[in-house]
């Protein structure tokens, strides 16, 4: 991006351009700092910063403002129970939003108000959370902490501003392994008001769901252990912070992408030379999952649905729990080639799905070559703004729990609803330093908010922006966020059985 700028500033410009360039984009940047400051609103240093981090604004193409019809998005959602077709012949019990898995998917442009009129026709309460979005927090879908449940027979009607732009989505957020688990749960996208530079030719998003047998309470029964193999030979060395858990049970049976387990996932058409934009969203219950795709290049470009600083080429990506990834990749090789899931028996319990070029529906699908490495890109490679303040309030969190089989996860030694609150006024930047002392992943979530990695294993770094980090065994991370948006919030595992385990802590705005 920046070289892009400076190509544009010494190559194509005239002096007398380059100088208004100039001095425009630094009259932007004392314009935006001013109205930060003299703004009440302690969030208003978000579009500032983006500003700051994305210079490229001030010289890219005129932006692209989106038509404006209408800035109210209306959308009804009705819960219900279906007999779902995983596959040909593989009917299950589940839960879906209008009558299909995954529920539909929501767009809008942010700043619009998204209103969902939602119809509980379960014989049990549901809610939903809308994950990424800084919903005010009675519309955050936390039953009793921030809304009552949506009794059945009841409905609801969310309301909130779309934002901030991205790759969201939504969930039910009561009983969630047998409600999230099966079924119920769909992308929101808010697309940005401006865009800047080529859009890509075409995008896919990919709802990849996590499958388990479920008892009448709710609870997953006992996981089978999975085959290890897939990642040997495909990931060797540069594994970075990712952990190959070889002897991990696959606590499925079965991995879909859009309510399909390959190989009935629709394949995804392309054409050669296009650049293809993959919204990927790890809607499942437990498991941490890794991608790949068969001969191309995958280039991360937001995480979360929050752009990255500067892409991030990528051999394979990684998504623990809730988390998501925005990867692009040019069509150069036609054929018919497979995305698939890296982790040990993901792909074998049909997390993979075909990518195929316009007139070569007919080619045998084509995989990894034996051997391949290929390196997943990590946090330590994703960079956001620069980091500048100090927090004004510091917690520390070990994660811990799980041990002797015990059913127990814990925030500091204790299980919510026992975990200390996390304290906070209006205004503060809050940094949570977070320590995984356990042998598992925990993709932390955090509600309403929008965090920044500020520091991995004690070095300080500018990272990402986010609102899942996904902690590997015995990681250390510390992020912060801005305490903006008044109202109860949780911060939890997305592990959806850590979470029942306790693995959650709420903050509270005093
Ligand atoms: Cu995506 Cu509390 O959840
Ligand atoms: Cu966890």
């Amino acid at each position: 991006m920046v070289e892009y700028l400076f190509a544009l500033l010494n190559d194509r410009l005239r002096p007398r351009w380059r100088r208004v360039l100039l001095f425009g984009g630094i009259g932007a940047l004392v314009l935006g700092l001013l109205g930060a400051m003299l703004s009440s609103r302690p969030d208003a240093w978000t579009p500032f910063l983006s500003l700051v981090w994305r210079p490229v604004h001030a010289v890219s193409p005129p932006q692209r403002e989106r038509p404006l019809p209408d800035r109210l998005r209306e959308f009804n959602l009705t819960v219900g129970r279906v007999r779902w077709e995983l596959a040909p012949g593989r009917v299950v019990d589940a839960y879906a939003y209008n009558g299909q898995i995954p529920g539909p998917v929501l767009r809008a442009v942010e700043g619009d108000t998204v209103r969902v009129s939602v119809t509980n026709t379960l014989t049990e309460p549901t809610t939903i959370h809308w994950h990424g979005v800084a919903v005010p927090a009675g519309m955050d879908g936390v039953p009793e902490l921030s809304q009552a449940p949506i009794p059945p027979g009841g409905s609801f009607t969310y309301e909130f501003v779309a934002t901030p732009a991205g790759t969201r989505w939504y969930h039910a957020h009561v009983n969630e392994q047998a409600q999230q688990g099966h079924g119920l749960a769909g992308a929101l996208i808010v697309e940005p008001r401006h865009t800047e530079g080529p859009q890509p030719d075409r995008e896919y998003v990919l709802v990849m769901g996590q499958w388990a047998a479920v008892t009448g309470t709710g609870r997953i029964a006992t996981p089978t252990l999975g085959r290890s193999g897939d990642m040997d030979g495909m990931m060797g060395g540069g594994m970075g912070n990712m952990m190959v858990k070889a002897s991990a049970p696959v606590s499925a049976d079965a991995f879909t992408i859009n309510g399909k387990t390959y190989p009935s996932t629709p394949a995804l058409t392309v054409r050669q030379g296009e650049r293809v934009r993959l919204r990927l969203i790890n809607a499942g219950t437990t498991d941490t999952q890794a991608f790949a795709l068969a001969g191309h290049k995958l280039r991360l470009t937001h995480s979360d649905g929050n752009p990255l600083a500067r892409p991030v080429d990528a051999g394979a990506v990684t998504l623990g729990v809730g988390e998501r990834a925005d990867v692009e990749f040019v069509a150069v090789h036609p054929g018919r080639w497979q995305l698939r899931g890296l982790m040990p028996g993901h792909a074998d319990h049909g997390l993979a799905i075909d990518v195929v070029y316009a007139g070569h529906e007919g080619d045998p699908v084509r995989g990894f070559s034996p051997g391949a490495t290929l390196r997943p890109a990590t946090y330590a490679d994703f960079t956001g703004p620069t980091h500048l303040a100090l927090p004004d309030r510091t917690y520390e969190l070990t994660l811990s729990g799980g041990m002797m089989g015990s059913t127990a996860w814990t925030i500091n030694g204790r299980s919510y609803p026992q975990t200390e609150p996390l304290i906070v006024r209006r205004g503060e930047r809050v940094r949570l330093k977070l320590f995984n002392m356990s042998m598992v992943d925990h993709p932390m979530h955090l509600h309403g908010h929008t965090f920044q990695i500020v520091g991995i294993g004690g070095r300080p770094v500018n990272g990402p922006l986010k609102d899942t980090l996904t902690l590997h065994p015995m990681e250390q991370y510390e992020i912060e966020f801005v305490a903006n948006n008044p109202g109860r919030w949780l911060f939890h595992c997305h592990n959806l059985v850590h979470m029942d385990g306790g693995l959650m802590a709420e903050i509270q705005y005093r």
